[in-house]
């Protein structure tokens, strides 16, 4: 990938500061290795582990990660299982150096699938990391962009027939506080590996003005130097908002 500008850890106003990541092509990359496609999801936590690192030093605030989506119960149960291990052990493995490091953790999804055991780690690892302030990384888990629409419409519906809001008032941003992103804003750049040009179901309401780029590196092999190009390229993109140019 060609990149214009030399790599530089300097920050400037238009950087991303939250960045998505839709963290394909696993299996494949296993596949091809003839190893088993869980060997290809530990090569990914891997990956996702370097780029949490290099996040602060190029400006990027927020890393949400699409870890494991309400669609992906349709594996089979060896990989599914071996999946929720993987967390389990990540949680495990990774807590001590990720709170250390400055770094808040939070998790959106529907968590209630989960077995108690992997939830409480998850709440424990959210609530210790609750003032960092260095970096907060997001994994969804059993997430789903529609699932979110959905719950987010409920909880308005809810308030509204509790009398707490009219109808009249329901706008965007009422929405958006009962979005599982409420404590951030909405993503700048999204960048999905593998070659695959679908956005599957992730964030669906906060990408509405994402730039979104398509890798084909398979992300086992996605290296901390392609995601500081990424980010360093998408200052040089144009966004459109409805009607208005800018440059970002
Ligand atoms: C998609 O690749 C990837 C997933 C469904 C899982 C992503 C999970 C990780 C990278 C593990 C790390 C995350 C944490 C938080 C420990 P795929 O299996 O669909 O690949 P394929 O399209 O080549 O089959």
């Amino acid at each position: 990938m060609k990149t214009n500008v030399a790599l530089s850890p300097s920050v400037t106003k238009n950087m991303p500061t939250h960045v998505g990541l839709v963290m394909d092509g696993n299996g494949r990359w296993a596949k091809q290795r003839g190893l088993s496609r869980i060997e290809g999801h530990q090569r990914g936590a891997e990956r996702l582990r370097d780029i949490v690192k290099i996040c602060p030093e190029l400006g990027v605030q927020f890393l949400t990660a699409f870890a494991f989506s309400t669609e992906n119960w349709k594996r089979g149960d060896e990989e599914v299982n071996g999946l929720v291990d993987l967390f389990r052990k990540y949680i495990g493995s990774e807590s001590r150096e990720l709170v250390e490091k400055g770094i808040k953790i939070k998790f959106i999804g529907n968590r209630t699938a989960f077995d108690q055991s992997l939830v409480d780690q998850m709440c424990q690892l959210e609530l210790a990391s609750h003032s960092n302030d260095k970096l907060v990384l997001t994994i969804a888990i059993n997430y789903g962009g529609r699932d979110e629409i959905v719950k987010m419409a409920q909880a308005v519906a809810t308030q509204a027939l509790a009398g707490h809001l009219n109808v009249e008032q329901i706008d965007e941003s009422v929405l958006n506080k009962h979005s599982f992103t409420h404590y951030m804003p909405d993503p700048e750049l999204i960048i999905r590996t593998s070659g695959e040009t679908r956005i599957s179901n992730f964030l669906l309401w906060q990408v509405a003005y994402s730039e979104i780029v398509f890798d084909d590196v398979l992300w086992p092999e996605f290296t901390p130097e392609r995601f500081k190009e990424h980010v360093v390229n998408f200052e040089h993109k144009i966004r459109r908002f409805g009607s208005i140019t800018m440059k970002v």
